[in-house]
């Protein structure tokens, strides 16, 4: 695994963009593999910057996210498919039948979980951006998760919900399952980019590059990735 330690945020962000852009403008219709949560938000901002300055397109881009939580849909503010429009999509011009993300208020959760599983058979993931739970989670792939697992409905654990509880109005609100890529499917992208940045995860991005390969620590797989980089903030980094 290539590790890329920066001074700030900002400087994670612009180190993760560059790989991005240069993805994006080799291929003009890559498949993008994308994340949410507060860390890739400062990559995103700057891929909206350079299509409206610059004029990279994204007109023939697909992309398909993470996970989602089960009960949401993409009216609800909390919601990934809501954070994923109000913070990147309807800033580029990517049509929006172009980008997936699993519905999170499917009837038949198995059958969502299939039709996922599928596409992303079909779209080859040119690039990954990946965060990271303090716990060593992610997406929603939480400690325990085999590394041969697909798409699946998964339960949280209590410290996933705890952490999340800050972008809710009550942590009761935090929805208790969510649909995520498995293992298998994250490895399966061509490249990954996997971000970090607060001493709230130093524990997390420790055990990520120097612990053991294991399910107890999810992260763990991507040391046995091909072509995987780390890019941290200081903070981040500071057990490493
Ligand atoms: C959630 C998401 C993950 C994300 C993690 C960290 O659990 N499912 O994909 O990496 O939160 O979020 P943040 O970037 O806000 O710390």
């Amino acid at each position: 695994m290539k590790v890329v330690i920066t001074k700030s945020y900002e400087e994670m962000s612009m180190e993760a963009f560059s790989v991005m852009r240069a993805v994006v403008t080799a291929e003009p219709s890559a498949v993008l593999g994308l994340a949410t949560g507060s860390t890739p938000l400062g990559l995103y901002r700057l891929m909206a910057e350079d299509h409206r300055e610059k004029g990279t397109s994204y007109k023939k881009v697909r992309t398909v996210n993470l996970d989602e939580y089960v009960g949401l849909g993409p009216e609800s503010d909390q919601s990934y498919a809501y954070f994923m429009r109000e913070n990147l999509f309807r800033h580029l011009d990517i049509p929006p039948e172009n980008t997936h993300i699993a519905n999170g208020k499917a009837g038949d959760l198995a059958a969502e979980c299939h039709r996922y599983n599928s596409l992303l058979g079909q779209l080859q993931r040119d690039i990954q951006i990946l965060g990271i739970g303090s716990n060593g989670h992610i997406a929603f792939n939480e400690p325990g998760t085999p590394f041969g697992s697909e798409t699946h409905v998964v339960a949280l654990a209590e410290s996933t919900i705890r952490d999340n509880a800050r972008l809710f109005a009550r942590a009761e609100d935090v929805p208790r399952k969510a649909l995520t890529m498995g293992l298998k499917n994250i490895m399966h992208a061509k490249k990954i980019v996997i971000l970090a940045n607060g001493a709230n995860k130093a524990g997390a991005v420790r055990g990520l590059v120097c612990g053991a390969v294991t399910e107890q620590l999810p992260a763990s797989v991507l040391q046995l990735h091909p072509d995987c980089t780390l890019i941290v903030d200081e903070a981040a980094a500071s057990l490493l």
